[in-house]
């Protein structure tokens, strides 16, 4: 995990957010690289569930609601956590109570057994009682700062698509079952963050909620796992990192029935970067209920109204991303150096094509490999460098995960033809140069 923050941090992918402040509680901001590779997680996802689809549409709703959607979503009476403090190294833990009485807490993403109400860190200090803590992020609406103005900062973007339900399904003729995607922000004050940009207090979802007739949501459910999980796959991750968790009857979230969470074994261990929910008929009614409006499906075979249930894969975009270095990062010797490399699937990378003059005081191979980078430029993500010599480019572009170096030298300019060098295998092929779109084009589209 050190050797990912070091390069996220070198080569612009993530930085410590308010850094020349000193930084800000495990708050991240993502660099000019990173923010590449965040929007293409988030490509990939909505192009697999809504474009490739029949059955979805999206979604990009306020980030604000009306207070009452927490009222109605069970997020005000439910959405706590019980913290107590060690009294002596003052570390402040989640607790959990068992079923048999005894508790943990959880410390860097673990949850550790408690004994004799002892810190299960420092083994020396005593816990405090536990103290329930609401992890929704208050704001106030307008000049005033009171309870009649208090808004949240939403803690999950699903409340967003349950209340437009309506809106979609009186706009876009969907029938049974249909599903709505949506990207952006959440926040939850939580009490212990860390491990990067695993877990912390402002982050990103990915949420589908996928309404399907009452007595089918049992199939649905476990083929939404069965896609979600081909989706890792498909975009590089090994079968073997990923494993299926099955949420324990005390650990379900209070509307759900049954869950899954996708885990990717992390260097800090096995870890959730997905939960997938049977969220039941819970939030229409609850929203039907509190906004007094009908929130159900009308069936025009059966001429009757029916409450859809909902099936809600959610995953956290940072967390993604976190999974998808880990997956891509792979350490080498070569001649008896470390080569440091980024395997992203084409589609993820950053840059897909890194052009170089194999000299940079030679003006004319400078001003070619300039060229043939604008000419690249409006179909990839492209990037010129001739800031250091060749073997220093290349390792940087490794480092980024640019799957294709293209190198001008003293020859392309009488044969014109281009070194093209492969990031995994660093075999190099010459390409006539009129040739090479259509050589990357093969590679890349
Ligand atoms: N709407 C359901 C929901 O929000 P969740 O399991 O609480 O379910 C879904 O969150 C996903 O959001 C998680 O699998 C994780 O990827 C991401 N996530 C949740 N809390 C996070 C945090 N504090 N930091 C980063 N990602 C988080």
């Amino acid at each position: 995990m050190d050797s990912i923050v070091s390069l996220c941090k070198r080569r612009g992918f993530i930085f410590q957010s308010s850094e020349i402040y000193g930084g800000f509680g495990s708050t991240y901001d993502y660099g000019p690289v990173g923010v590449e590779l965040k929007n293409n997680v988030k490509r990939a996802w909505w192009r697999a569930v809504v474009q490739e689809r029949d059955d979805m549409v999206g979604l990009d709703s306020s980030i604000l609601m009306h207070p009452e959607v927490w009222v109605a979503s069970g997020h005000v009476a439910h959405f706590h956590d019980p913290l107590v403090d060690c009294r002596q190294c003052r570390r402040r833990f989640r607790v959990d109570t068992l079923a048999d009485g005894s508790r943990k807490a959880f410390f860097n993403d673990q949850w550790l057994p408690i004994r004799d109400n002892r810190c299960p860190v420092c083994q020396e200090g005593q816990l405090t009682e536990p103290r329930q803590f609401n992890m929704m992020f208050k704001t106030f609406v307008g000049p005033v700062e009171e309870e009649a103005a208090t808004a949240y900062l939403r803690p999950e973007t699903a409340q967003g698509i349950f209340v437009n339900f309506k809106n979609v399904l009186d706009t876009m003729s969907c029938k049974l079952p249909f599903g709505i995607a949506q990207i952006g922000k959440a926040f939850r004050n939580e009490i212990v963050t860390g491990n990067f940009i695993f877990r912390t207090r402002e982050f990103e979802q990915m949420e589908i909620e996928f309404f399907v007739p009452p007595g089918t949501d049992e199939e649905w459910h476990q083929r939404w796992i069965e896609d979600r999980l081909a989706w890792y796959t498909r975009y590089g991750i090994a079968p073997s990192h990923l494993r299926l968790r099955e949420h324990e009857k005390q650990e379900l979230a209070h509307y759900a029935k049954r869950c899954v969470d996708i885990e990717y074994e992390f260097p800090i261990g096995w870890s959730e970067i997905e939960g997938i929910a049977n969220r039941t008929q819970y939030d229409l009614q609850q929203h039907a209920r509190h906004s007094g409006q009908r929130l159900d499906y009308f069936d025009p075979y059966t001429e009757q109204h029916i409450v859809p249930y909902v099936i809600e894969p959610s995953s956290g975009v940072d967390r993604l991303v976190l999974a998808f270095l880990v997956e891509a990062y792979h350490e080498e010797e070569v001649r008896g150096r470390i080569r440091r490399v980024l395997r992203f699937h084409k589609d993820l990378a950053p840059y897909k094509v890194a052009v170089f003059p194999l000299l940079a005081n030679r003006p004319e191979l400078v001003a070619l490999a300039k060229e043939i980078a604008a000419e690249l430029r409006p179909r990839w993500m492209t990037v010129y460098d001739d800031t250091a010599a060749i073997g220093k480019l290349y390792r940087r572009q490794d480092e980024l995960g640019t799957p294709y170096g293209i190198t001008v030298d003293v020859e392309t300019l009488t044969d014109h033809a281009v070194t093209v060098r492969d990031r995994d295998t660093m075999e190099q092929i010459r390409v006539p140069r009129e040739k090479l779109v259509e050589v990357l084009r093969e590679r890349l589209d």
